[in-house]
């Protein structure tokens, strides 16, 4: 049987990647901050801006079964505002937990999806392709995400592990809510409605099911996908198409 290791296991995303694997026939391994708890999969929670509880955790997946055959990368913080008035803090934790976490948590992994011909997916987001206004330091660390893939893609080509991301925008997930509730002005359908003005499908503009990302993570895993490796996958109805 295969093994996947799923960060942000307990989140929006997350939670849908490990359905997905189960619903495939893999063991799933769900990890998230010690307060959360994901509903499908093994438990093994971690603070992930710990590199060493990063490690410890990773350890412990791989002896849950011997084996690792995927790593998704799924955890992942939201902030926007203007960057004169940034915190440090705000800062590391956001690039800590999107950029920094998912480099240890695949670092951790190498090893032991070199000897399955295992594969990693990062989450990144159409903010790693292209600049998202009002949301600098994100956007830094989903760019950073997508070169990453690519660095890490050619890196371990020759060891037999394969690197993709997916590049979605908008999805209807805590993050999505949290983001119109605490930078909507009090206004959340007004946060949605600006963000759906964005999307060339006009009247048609919708946010993504995290089903549907989901889904290309899955394929992203599979044999079929042996060629893929590198990519930034964008699921993002062309918002970042005419880039
Ligand atoms: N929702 C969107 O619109 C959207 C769009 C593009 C990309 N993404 C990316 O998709 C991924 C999943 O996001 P989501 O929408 O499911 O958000 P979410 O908030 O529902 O889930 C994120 C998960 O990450 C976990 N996490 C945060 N900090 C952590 C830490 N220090 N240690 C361990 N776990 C931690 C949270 O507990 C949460 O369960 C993220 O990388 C996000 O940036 C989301």
């Amino acid at each position: 049987m295969s093994v996947v290791l799923v960060t942000g296991a307990a989140g929006g995303l997350g939670s849908a990647v490990c359905e997905r694997f189960a619903s495939g026939g893999w063991d799933v391994i769900a990890t998230d901050r010690p307060d959360a708890r994901a509903a499908t999969g093994d438990w093994i929670p971690a603070d992930l801006l710990d590199v060493e509880a990063i490690r410890e955790m990773v350890a412990q997946a791989v002896a849950l079964y011997g084996r690792l055959d995927c790593v998704v990368n799924a955890a992942g913080l939201w902030t926007e505002g203007p960057s004169d008035a940034t915190s440090e803090d705000e800062w590391d934790r956001v690039v800590g937990v999107n950029l920094k976490a998912a480099y240890f948590v695949s670092s951790a992994a190498i090893p032991h999806l070199e000897s399955t011909g295992g594969s990693i997916a990062m989450i990144s987001s159409d903010a790693g392709i292209q600049g998202n206004a009002g949301a600098a330091v994100y956007s830094a660390s989903k760019g950073g995400v997508s070169n990453l893939t690519r660095a890490l893609a050619l890196e371990l080509a020759p060891r037999g592990v394969r690197v993709n991301a997916v590049c979605p925008a908008d999805i209807e997930t805590p993050m999505l809510a949290g983001q119109a509730r605490d930078f909507g002005d009090g206004d959340p359908e007004g946060y949605y409605a600006k963000l759906r003005a964005a999307y060339p499908q006009g009247e048609r503009a919708r946010f993504l099911q995290p089903g549907e990302v989901a889904e290309v993570v899955w394929f992203l895993a599979q044999p079929a996908a042996a060629g893929v490796t590198g990519a930034n996958w964008s699921i993002d109805f062309g918002l970042s198409a005419g880039i």
